[in-house]
C-alpha cells in the first residue's frame, strides 16, 4: 500500500473542535480535559490503549453520551447540545467498536436504514447528485446500490448480512454509514478482526473517502494501519490527551511508548517498523 499522505491537508479549515472536554461516569473520568482539532478532508487517527476514553469520545462527538464539561464544535458551530439526530443531520456519523447490524436483513436493507437518516447536505449526496429531498424508496436503493459498490460489494445487495464474513459486514457499516450523508465519518476499531487483505481494503476505501472530500477519524488498535494511514493523529492515556502530530511525531514521543509499553496489541508491531512506518507516511508523494 502507498503510505504517503498528501501535506497540503494540514492547512486545511477546522471541520470538528473539541475544547477542554471531560466526561464522568461516577467517580470514573472516561475522558479528562481533552483538546482535539481535526481539519477538513484528512484521516485523522484516535488512539490509545484499551479503555484510554475513545470510544467514549466518539460518543460525545456523535452525541450519544453527554459532556460533564467543556465543548464541542462542528464546522465554527457550536454542537455540544445538539442531539444525535441533529448531529447526524449536520454531517456527523459514527461506526460502532462492535457490530451492530440487524441481521436478517439483506445489505441493501441494512444500508438503506441510513438512507432514510440521511440529511440533506452531505458529500456523498452531492457525489451521487441525489440532492437532499430523496423520499421515495426506488431512489433510496439506488443510492444504497451505488454506496455498496463504492465499498467494493455491488455484487452482495440482497445476500443477508448474517451470512457475511465480518470484513464484508464492517464494509456493510461503513455503507450505512456513509447512505446518512455525512461531512465527518468516525469508524471506531475499524480494522479489528479483519485479515490482512481486508484491511488493505478498509484502509484504500478510507483513502479514496478522504480524497473525495469526507473527513475521517480512525479509532484502531493496528498500528501499522493507523500509521500508514493518518495525517494526524491523537493520543488518549487513562482518558487524558497524552499527544497529538504526525505519526513521526506520535511514534517517537516518549509519554506515548511508555503508555505502550507491556500493551501487547501495540507492541505486535516492533517499535523499528513503527518508525519505518513513519517515515514512509513522512515523504511526499
Ligand atoms: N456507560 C459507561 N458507564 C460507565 N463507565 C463507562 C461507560 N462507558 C465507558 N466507561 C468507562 O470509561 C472508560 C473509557 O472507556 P472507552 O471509551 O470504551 O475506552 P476505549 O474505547 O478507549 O477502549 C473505561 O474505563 C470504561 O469502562
Ligand atoms: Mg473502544
Amino acid at each position: 500500500m502507498n503510505n504517503s499522505v498528501s501535506s497540503s491537508t494540514s492547512t486545511a479549515p477546522v471541520i470538528l473542535e473539541l475544547k477542554n472536554v471531560t466526561r464522568r461516569f461516577g467517580g470514573l473520568i472516561a475522558v479528562n480535559d481533552v483538546s482535539m482539532v481535526v481539519r477538513t478532508g484528512t484521516i485523522h487517527g484516535l488512539i490509545g490503549p484499551n479503555g484510554a476514553g475513545k470510544s467514549t469520545a466518539f460518543d460525545l462527538i456523535s452525541g450519544l453520551t453527554a459532556l460533564s464539561s467543556g465543548s464541542v464544535s462542528f464546522n465554527g458551530r457550536d454542537i455540544t447540545r445538539l442531539p444525535v439526530d441533529a448531529r447526524v443531520a449536520a454531517g456527523i456519523c459514527r461506526t460502532f467498536q462492535t457490530s451492530r447490524l440487524f441481521e436478517k436483513m439483506t445489505a441493501l436493507e441494512v444500508v438503506m436504514t441510513g438512507c432514510h437518516l440521511h440529511g440533506s447536505t452531505g458529500i456523498l449526496g452531492s457525489m451521487f447528485s441525489i440532492g437532499g429531498k430523496m423520499r421515495d424508496e426506488m431512489q433510496m436503493a439506488a443510492r444504497a446500490r451505488a454506496l455498496l459498490e463504492t465499498v467494493g460489494l455491488g455484487d452482495q445487495t440482497e445476500t443477508p448480512v448474517v451470512g457475511m464474513s465480518y470484513g464484508k459486514r464492517r464494509l456493510v457499516e461503513i455503507a450505512r454509514a456513509l447512505a446518512t450523508g455525512p461531512r465527518l465519518l468516525l469508524l471506531d476499531e475499524v480494522a479489528s478482526g479483519l485479515n490482512p487483505v481486508e484491511t488493505e481494503a478498509v484502509g484504500l476505501l478510507i483513502r479514496k473517502l478522504a480524497s473525495d472530500g469526507l473527513t475521517i477519524v480512525v479509532v484502531e488498535h493496528d498500528m501499522r494501519f493507523v500509521m500508514g494511514l493518518c495525517e494526524q493523529i491523537t493520543v488518549l492515556n487513562f482518558g487524558a490527551n497524552i499527544a497529538n502530530g504526525t505519526p513521526a511525531d506520535i511514534v517517537s514521543n516518549q509519554e506515548v511508548i511508555e503508555a505502550y509499553l507491556g500493551r501487547p496489541r501495540m507492541n505486535a508491531v516492533p517499535r523499528r517498523e513503527l518508525r519505518r512506518q513513519a517515515a514512509s507516511t513522512a515523504q511526499p508523494n
